[in-house]
């Protein structure tokens, strides 16, 4: 498992690293850009202000946020990450902290509209990441919705195919989330799953309605 020294040797080059292999349409990144381009979209489709970034990286997509005039909040525990994004989002709210502890008391009383993390949850077990999500949906203003786009499959027997078509690169220290391992501890009608490409999606989650 990489942890945050691993993630700041990583921070120069990953934008690069990503982009190589989303090109040649291969596990993990196949389908990254996608994944960003539509959780931005479905944040522009909220009525939003308010956005919590978990595990925000380079900011790839917090910077369009931020460039449209969102607020925007971000955990990472990476020093070369916050720094590599707080360079493109100087007045952004950033925290070093790992979220594998739930979030930093720096966010206590804070209500977010929006709820966003992009290849990152997949360092949590699945009980980690049930309990975070549900603390993340305390979090949320009435209306707000929080986008997981990852490594992600809906049913175990894809993510099954996906490792064995993978064999070579496949990370074993990582667990990438299951829609149907996921779905029974929350509501039907607030937790969808929307695949992406053939080992990406986003996951949509809401107190009360669909987003
Ligand atoms: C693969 S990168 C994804 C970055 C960005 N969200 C994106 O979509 O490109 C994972 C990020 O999560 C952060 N991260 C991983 N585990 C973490 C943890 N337990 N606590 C805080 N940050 C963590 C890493 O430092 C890194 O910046």
């Amino acid at each position: 498992m990489r942890d945050e020294k691993g993630f700041d040797q990583w921070a120069d080059g990953y934008d690069q690293s990503v982009r190589q292999t989303e090109e040649a349409d291969a596990y993990p990144f196949a389908g990254y850009g996608a994944v960003l381009d539509q959780i931005y979209e479905k944040i522009c489709r909220l009525d939003s202000r308010c956005i919590l970034d978990i595990g925000f990286g380079t900011g790839t997509l917090a910077k369009r946020l931020y460039q449209d005039g969102y607020e925007i909040y971000g955990v990472d525990f990476s020093s070369n990450m916050i720094e590599l994004a707080r360079q493109a989002m100087p007045r952004a709210h950033f925290i070093r902290y790992d979220f594998s502890r739930g979030l930093p008391k720096e966010l206590d009383g804070l209500a977010f509209d929006a709820i966003v993390s992009t290849y990152a949850l997949h360092h949590l077990s699945d009980g980690q990441k049930v309990s975070f999500l549900q603390e993340l949906l305390n979090r949320l203003t009435e209306k707000g919705a929080i986008f997981i786009g990852d490594v992600a499959f809906e049913t175990k027997q894809q993510l099954c195919d996906c490792k064995k078509r993978y064999e070579r690169e496949w990370d074993e220290e990582e667990f990438y989330p299951v829609f149907e391992r996921l779905a029974p501890h929350f509501s039907a009608e607030c937790f969808s799953f929307l695949p992406v490409s053939h080992c990406a999606g986003i996951f949509t989650l809401t107190k009360n309605q669909t987003a």
